[in-house]
């Protein structure tokens, strides 16, 4: 779990490895994400994948998982991340984990906290650990359940004492606003980073805040993040979020791209893609269950359904997920964001400093 800068920059970093896709100018999937199961064990308002009523499917055995990897490490995936549903609902999640890491793969991972106290263990290979947190005790807890505040706390501080590299994660909508400047500050607190992301287009309408909400909420954390609080996300993704047009408009084409920004014509489908449990491919999360064209990875072998995510006339550019946006950035060797991601790297194995 520890490591060199160089080891923690060169392989362990995400964004390292879709500058190396780059420099190498190859097109190849640097990075896959894997929702390895649709189980879970919360019920959150604002789920985009719907788990809560898909928990009963069945998930794929570890082995073919294990397949899955080979076959992406063998077309260059050097990233994997895991989420879900809930991953550590997973079993055989540390058996996953250990044979990605064998096969010279960094394995990051997503997870509410619930349960990593009894886990933490088994999943001990993680390149590093997100946890996510949805606002103050009150707000989170409304999103995810009582308690639930506490136990990610928990999960946290537990992951920093065994010397896992932990950030967190933030979906911001309408109804938690209001606590940025508390995440900011809690990720302050507990040393470590926070990436915060806007609602993907399975969101209901109602749910995802007016465009004052938004806004507001994007200033904060850009003046915060100015004022030295640990925002994971780049500021270039920050103020292309903060510069969307409409945020009902959840997605972009070429010509929107062309006018907002150019550099940030989305790397999903191209750099990074996204299985779902039953090993449908996807290239973002957002596209998720209604893609069209989409094939199983079990039923047409990785390559191709890796292929049929590259449908460009569907989106280029989109606010939601500004770590997505970080990777167009980084594939385009955009000089602010390299060096604001060379900087995380380096804060991730140096003690923490409190400077705000
Ligand atoms: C789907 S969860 C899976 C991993 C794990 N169960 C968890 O909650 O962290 C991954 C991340 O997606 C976020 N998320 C859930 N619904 C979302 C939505 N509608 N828009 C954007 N992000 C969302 C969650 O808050 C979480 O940080
Ligand atoms: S814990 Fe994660 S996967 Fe489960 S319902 Fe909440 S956001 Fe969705």
């Amino acid at each position: 779990m520890r490591g060199s800068l160089a080891k923690t920059f060169m392989e362990g970093s995400v964004m390292a490895s879709i500058l190396k896709a780059r420099l190498l100018r190859r097109e190849y999937p640097a990075v896959l994400h894997i929702n390895i199961t649709h189980k879970c064990d919360l019920k959150c308002k604002h789920c985009y994948g719907s788990y809560p009523a898909r928990r009963s499917n069945p998930d794929l055995p570890p082995s073919e998982w294990i397949k899955i990897a080979r076959e992406a490490r063998g077309m260059g995936v050097r990233i994997i991340n895991l989420a879900g549903g809930e991953p550590l609902m997973y079993r055989g999640i540390g058996e996953v984990i250990d044979a990605m890491t064998d096969m010279g793969i960094a394995v990051h991972m997503n997870t509410n906290g619930d349960l990593f106290a009894k886990k933490a263990d088994e999943v001990k290979n993680l390149a590093s650990i997100c946890f996510s947190i949805d606002g103050d005790r009150e707000t989170h807890d409304a999103y995810r359940g009582k308690g639930q505040f506490d136990r990610v706390i928990n999960g946290i501080k537990l992951a920093k004492r065994m010397g896992y590299k932990v950030h967190i994660n933030t979906t911001i909508l309408g109804s938690n606003v209001h606590t940025v400047v508390y995440v900011m500050e809690l990720a302050w607190y507990l040393g470590i980073g926070v990436e915060f992301l806007l609602n993907f287009m399975q969101t209901p309408e109602d749910a995802i805040g007016t465009d004052w909400d938004l806004r507001g909420a994007l200033l904060k954390i850009i003046t915060a993040q100015k004022a030295g609080y640990p925002v994971f996300t780049s500021p270039k993704s920050l103020i292309h979020a903060l510069q969307w047009p409409d945020y009902k408009k959840r997605t972009g084409d070429l010509n929107d791209c062309k006018r907002i920004d150019p550099r940030m014509r989305c790397v999903a489908g191209r750099f990074i893609f996204i299985l779902d449990a039953d090993s449908t491919a996807y290239p973002c999360a957002q596209w998720m269950g209604h893609y069209p064209g989409a094939l199983k990875v079990t039923e047409h072998g990785l390559e191709k359904a890796y292929l049929a995510t590259r449908r460009e006339e569907m989106c280029q550019t989109c606010y939601a997920s500004t770590s997505f946006n970080d990777y167009a950035l980084l594939s385009r060797f955009h000089a602010g964001t390299v060096w604001h991601h060379a900087k995380q790297a380096l804060k991730g194995i140096m003690p923490h400093r409190r400077t705000p």
